[in-house]
């Protein structure tokens, strides 16, 4: 008889339910692919009566899932509670302190004490999984850090908050402005208890931060990526961007340059027709480039229960199978520190002013770009019957301090009636 893997779930939310239902319904496939059974000894949640449509019956209860994590009869610790601190940390510390291997889908917790746990867990022979907490059903971590081990990666990059990614698509589908697609995601539940982190990108930072650990072999720096939200994305600029041939995405990219780690999440304009640019509603893309492989491109839903319990139970029979790597790839202690590189590479750019509708303004614009050496590709003034003037630039490729320095110069210039959009056009 072979010794069953016990796990301990703290959290029966979304995720939680989904990886209770797996382990219920698929007994027989889950021993059979690991050799041995995976149970539930044990779970933890908030409220005891809660209706989660499963039964919980069998299972001990926890109100304190920090006791749950230290229980003798739980091999695997499998937080799904979230939360950058409070309850999730102190229970994955406990976990480790109590010998157990810990899984978790927890993105937030592990972009700001990733560096920290992987060394408690390694220190002590524990291991932590988190397929889940990137791209939900995508499994990207397992692509970079074993089919990819053999290359030298040179670029992340990809779409990595789904409820963006619908934000945007529905904006353009159903020619909907920001506020009421924002209001449509908050009925379906889509968006996160504060929305600020899926629509202000530092959700998709988190996981950003993530990946280029992997990729690169360097230590989480979450605090280095530069965030950019997609609230200031207007309907105008979705329909300016599709009628010059693009789509616009909150785009993470993460590469290693002579000058350091470049790691940014920001809205983009990529070509329609590139893959990125089709992508469609909560589907989350990511892209890697290695040196031997060239590019692959992984494609799938990036939330909800089944995608994200399937993420994580990759997780947990990769630990019944007795597969133990170290958290981001290589041993925490082997990480570097990179230097954090600006990203500066020339691109051109999208840029949406809104001037006074005067005598001369277009002409201080067109000043302000060209003492800068920034080149006009495309300029259009878009019809208006306000005082002010929509004004539509594509340049041509320009570094962003170059762009930003021109901006700073069109203020000055007292002739711009709103804060420009720019937004940078990656052709992917
Ligand atoms: P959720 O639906 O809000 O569920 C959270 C669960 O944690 C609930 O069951 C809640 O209990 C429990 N909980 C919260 N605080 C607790 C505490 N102090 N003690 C014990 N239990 C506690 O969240 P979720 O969507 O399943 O997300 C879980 C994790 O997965 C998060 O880290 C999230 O970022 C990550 N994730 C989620 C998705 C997704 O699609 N949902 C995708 C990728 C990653 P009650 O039910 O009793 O309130
Ligand atoms: N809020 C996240 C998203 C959930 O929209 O992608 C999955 O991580």
């Amino acid at each position: 008889m072979t010794t069953p893997l016990r796990l301990g779930i703290a959290g029966l939310g979304t995720v939680g339910v989904g990886v209770v239902k797996i382990v219920r319904q698929k007994a027989n496939l889950l021993a059979a692919r690991t050799g041995r059974p995976v149970v539930i000894t044990a779970v933890s949640a908030r409220s005891r009566d809660k209706d989660r449509g499963v039964t919980l019956s069998g299972y001990a209860w926890e109100d304190d899932p920090v006791a749950l994590a230290t229980r003798d009869d739980v091999d695997v610790f499998v937080e799904l509670m979230g939360g950058e601190n409070g309850p999730a940390k102190a229970s994955i510390e406990a976990a480790i302190a109590a010998g157990k291997d810990v899984v978790t889908a927890n993105k937030a917790l592990l972009a700001h004490h990733g560096q920290t746990l992987a060394e408690q867990a390694e220190s002590a022979g524990r291991v932590i999984r988190f397929e889940a907490a990137v791209a939900g059903g995508i499994p990207v971590i397992k692509a970079l850090t074993e089919g990819l081990a053999g290359n030298d990666i040179t670029r992340v990059m990809g779409v990595m908050n789904g409820t963006c990614n619908y934000i945007l698509t529905r904006m353009l589908d159903a020619r909907l402005s920001y506020d009421e697609v924002f209001a449509e995601a908050a009925d379906l539940g889509y968006l996160e208890a504060d929305p600020n982190l899926d629509v202000g990108g530092i959700d998709a930072g988190h996981k950003l931060a993530l990946l280029a650990s992997i990729a690169f072999g360097t230590r989480v720096d979450f605090d280095a990526v530069e965030l950019e939200g997609i609230q200031r994305i207007s309907i105008e600029d979705i329909r300016q961007a599709n009628d010059l041939g693009y789509r616009i995405k909150l785009l993470g990219v993460a590469q290693m340059t002579g000058r350091g780690l470049e790691q940014r999440m920001s809205p983009c304009l990529v070509p329609k027709n590139s893959p990125l640019g089709q992508l469609k509603g909560g589907t989350n893309m990511v892209v890697i480039e290695g040196d031997a492989v060239e590019q692959i491109v992984l494609r799938g839903p990036g939330a909800g229960e089944g995608p994200t319990a399937s993420a994580v139970m990759g997780d947990i029979c990769d630990i019944a199978r007795g597969i133990r790597l170290s958290t981001f790839g290589i041993p925490a202690k082997s990480l570097t520190t990179a230097r954090t590189a600006q990203s500066n590479s020339p691109a051109p750019y999208y840029l949406h002013l809104t001037l006074q509708d005067r005598p001369g303004a277009l002409a201080k614009i067109a000043t302000a770009l060209g003492e800068h050496g920034i080149s006009i590709d495309r300029m259009r003034q878009t019809k208006h019957d306000t005082t002010d003037a929509p004004v539509l630039i594509v340049t041509h490729k320009t570094q962003r301090a170059d762009l930003d320095a021109a901006i700073q110069a069109m203020r000055a210039s007292g002739v711009m009636a709103a804060d420009p959009v720019a937004l940078r056009i990656e052709m992917v």
